[in-house]
């Protein structure tokens, strides 16, 4: 390699920044494992850095594209969100960004799934009876009782790649599926799952009949004992199906009292106001959140509410945070070798240095000839 590229991470992506310096990358490593402050991503994108390595939690806007004008040629992400970075100001400076899909969708929806069954069954609850010591007998239904997650209805919001991997998880317990996606709808998959249902049955492996179908967001939760929320986060203005708030007091009263709310999307799909008031005043029985609107979780988050604690699960934005997801530098396994990788694609010129035929570039709308 002719040139020796510098670059600039705003956190540790392990093994693969010695994989980058191998190659000759100069690569520096935001110290701490707290965001740095814009101001600091700011300037060092203006020392004329090439490729900038960024996270969920980076603000990259017009500022930061400014400050790189002529010289940042790739801001590569960390995560498949991609909220964060302004694409129509990226796409101004025409500088391509990266992310990394694929390599974190089953993990996210398998953390999706644990997370549902340990709300219904009431995981938390039951150690801390036993931990406490207040177990003091065993009861037909004292001193409480969960829900069963198979044979019940889910409704699945959003079905793109995490979304469908979540229906495959709910299929193995023969859960029923109420389908909604304001942009995105493979009916191919659900016509598939829909099949392997019907083989279940056919065979005798599982005893009633289940289904899978698309609906409308009322159908969805008016219908359904679970939601899972899979939606990108997208604002008004930035397209014609925003997500913002989509689960607001209007929405979260359309869904049944016994059901529950998993969020493993982003924060802002859901409005916590509106949700920690359905939990005190039992609109609905409980959730179960990865993100949050503001992360992490302010210390007077009103989902902290010690009267709700019992029906709340909060987790801290951790959906992928699996060793092999996080870390893995086969581009194929891991958010961190597919982050590098992407940086490399753009900084070497790979695939014949045209930026439409990178598979990890996310807006590739700005390099079409
Ligand atoms: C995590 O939230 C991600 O977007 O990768």
């Amino acid at each position: 390699m002719s040139k020796k590229f510098r670059v600039f991470a705003t956190c540790d992506i392990g093994e693969s920044v010695d994989l980058l310096r191998q190659r000759g990358y100069e690569v520096e490593v935001y110290p701490q494992p707290e965001a740095p402050p814009k101001k600091l991503i700011v300037e060092k994108v203006k020392s004329g850095i090439d490729g900038l390595i960024t996270t969920l939690r980076d603000p990259v806007d017009a500022e930061v594209f400014e400050a790189g004008k002529g010289t940042l040629k790739v801001v590569a992400q960390i995560a498949v969100g991609f909220d964060n970075i302004h694409r129509a100001d990226a796409n101004r400076y025409k500088v391509p960004f990266t992310h990394t899909a694929d390599v974190l969708t089953e993990a996210t929806a398998e953390f999706a799934f644990f997370m549902l069954g340990a709300l219904a069954r009431k995981l938390w609850t039951a150690e801390h009876l036993t931990r406490e010591n207040k177990w003091g007998y065993w009861h037909p239904y004292l001193p409480f009782l969960g829900d069963e997650v198979t044979g019940k209805t889910i409704a699945i919001i959003g079905t793109g790649r995490i979304g469908l991997a979540m229906i495959k998880k709910c299929t193995g317990f023969d859960m029923n599926m109420l389908c909604f996606d304001p942009a995105y709808q493979n009916h191919d998959y659900i016509k598939a799952i829909q099949e392997m249902k019907d083989l279940r049955h056919a065979r005798g492996i599982c005893r009633e009949k289940t289904w899978i179908k698309y609906t409308t967001l009322d159908d969805a939760l008016t219908g359904a004992d679970f939601v899972s929320v899979h939606v990108p986060l997208l604002r008004e203005g930035e397209t014609s199906t925003p997500t913002y708030h989509l689960f607001n007091e209007h929405t979260l009263r359309r869904m049944k009292p016994t059901a529950y709310l998993v969020n493993t999307s982003r924060g802002p799909v859901v409005d916590e106001a509106a949700l920690a008031k359905a939990l005190k005043e039992n609109w609905i029985a409980g959730a179960a959140l990865d993100v949050y609107e503001k992360e992490p979780l302010p210390a007077d988050s009103p989902l902290r509410d010690p009267e709700i604690a019992d029906r709340c699960r909060l987790l801290p934005h951790f959906a992928s945070a699996a060793r092999i997801t996080r870390l893995s530098t086969d581009p194929n396994k891991g958010m961190a070798g597919r982050c590098a990788q992407g940086l490399i694609d753009v900084l070497e010129g790979n695939y014949g240095g045209d930026i439409t035929k990178m598979p990890y570039v996310v807006n590739k709308e700005a390099f079409a000839k």
